[in-house]
């Protein structure tokens, strides 16, 4: 039984929430589907988004749609309803990720997400630098426990500790700036001036680079013929925090989405910018090296995060196609941006590049 009709406004609502969620590059790799008669919202991956170089395995691909399914659970709550989601619940169907099911709410239920509803559409990256003002630890408190909510984990290591999560990124970056494939393959998401796509990132929303060389932000302009911001200092001492899992299925990788998603809203709530360096996860040795010496630790992801220096200092917002439900294959998509996706990795796979 349902507590509200799932009306065309009820699904904008849903679906306009879900795109809001980050992606890798910006490929905004999802679709949905719709069956009204069991209230389930199908959160399908889109193949033709991806990136064969800086993301084989697709595993960032299944952080995005994980991410989009968080949005997804958080405006279904904000709506009334209590969502129940499966991760990847038909086997021979591998690119049906997740079924969110929308139920009433008993009465002893807690909608706990719905507080988040507020910051989806306030979120985006900032790639500007940070005052250098710490985050107190209430907050980042309440980002780890974000992470582990979802079944993730969030360490924010010391100084000590960032520095060498920095230098594994920086060679990440270094090795990215050198590698064809890559950066042929970010080349072909960042957006020129004048060129309007949905997808991608438009130069508008890419930040500087640091003066100090101590901040490894990732450099999407240099692959462009377009003059570069002249570069400026980062904050002294960063914070990061590196969110991993203890295993690296698909399912994990889904689950490591959603947790980057609270983890993000939460700290959008309290005011508090983050960007992402995902630089060491697209090479295997440095993926290997950010574990450190935690055991069972499967690195997903690295956050920057802390507070802008006023208010319009964030950075520009990046496009979203609109979404709508289709129902089977559905309409196409648009333009295949990358080769033929090959087969799916099947669970556990590893690492690759
Ligand atoms: C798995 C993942 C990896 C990402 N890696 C990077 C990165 O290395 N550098 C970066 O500047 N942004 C990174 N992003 C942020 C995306 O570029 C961003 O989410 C996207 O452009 C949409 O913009 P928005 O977050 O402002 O909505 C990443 C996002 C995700 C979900």
């Amino acid at each position: 039984m349902q507590t509200r009709e799932l009306d065309a406004a009820a699904v904008h609502a849903l679906l306009a929430a879900a795109v809001a969620a980050p992606s890798i590059h910006n490929t905004q790799p999802w679709r949905f589907g719709l069956d009204p008669d069991s209230g389930t919202v199908q959160v399908r991956a889109d193949r033709r988004r991806r990136l064969p170089a800086a993301d084989p395995l697709r595993r960032a691909q299944h952080m995005s749609v994980g991410a989009a399914v968080f949005n997804l659970r958080v405006a279904a709550e904000h709506l009334g309803w209590v969502p129940v989601v499966r991760l990847r619940p038909v086997a021979d169907d591998p690119d049906l990720l997740a079924t969110v099911q929308l139920t009433a709410p008993t009465a002893d239920v807690q909608l706990s997400l719905r507080e988040l509803y507020e910051a989806v559409e306030r979120r985006h990256t900032s790639r500007m630098p940070f005052t250098g003002r710490p985050v107190p630890d209430p907050v980042v408190t309440e980002m780890t426990g974000a992470a582990r909510a979802e079944g993730a984990h969030l360490d924010v290591p010391d100084i000590m500790g960032t520095r060498r999560l920095l230098h594994l990124t920086e060679a990440a970056e270094i090795r990215n700036a050198t590698d064809p494939a890559s950066t042929d393959e970010m080349r072909t998401w960042v957006t020129p001036p004048g060129e309007r796509t949905p997808y991608g990132i438009p130069l508008t929303a890419l930040g500087p680079q640091d003066a100090s060389g101590r901040m490894p932000v990732r450099d999407f302009t240099g692959v462009l013929p377009v003059p570069r911001l002249p570069a400026v200092r980062f904050e002294r001492h960063a914070q990061v925090a590196l969110l991993w899992t203890s295993h690296d299925r698909p399912e994990d990788w889904l689950r490591a989405g959603q947790a980057l998603e609270r983890v993000l809203l939460t700290a959008t709530r309290r005011g508090v910018r983050t960007s992402m360096l995902h630089q060491a996860m697209e090479w295997p040795d440095l993926r290997a090296a950010m574990a450190g010496t935690r055991e069972r630790c499967r690195p997903q992801l690295l956050i920057r995060f802390g507070y802008g220096t006023g208010p319009g200092t964030g950075g520009g917002r990046t496009p979203r196609a609109s979404a709508h439900p289709v129902s089977g294959t559905g309409p196409d998509p648009g333009p295949d941006p990358g080769p033929d996706p090959g087969p799916d990795p099947g669970p556990d796979p590893g690492q690759g590049h």
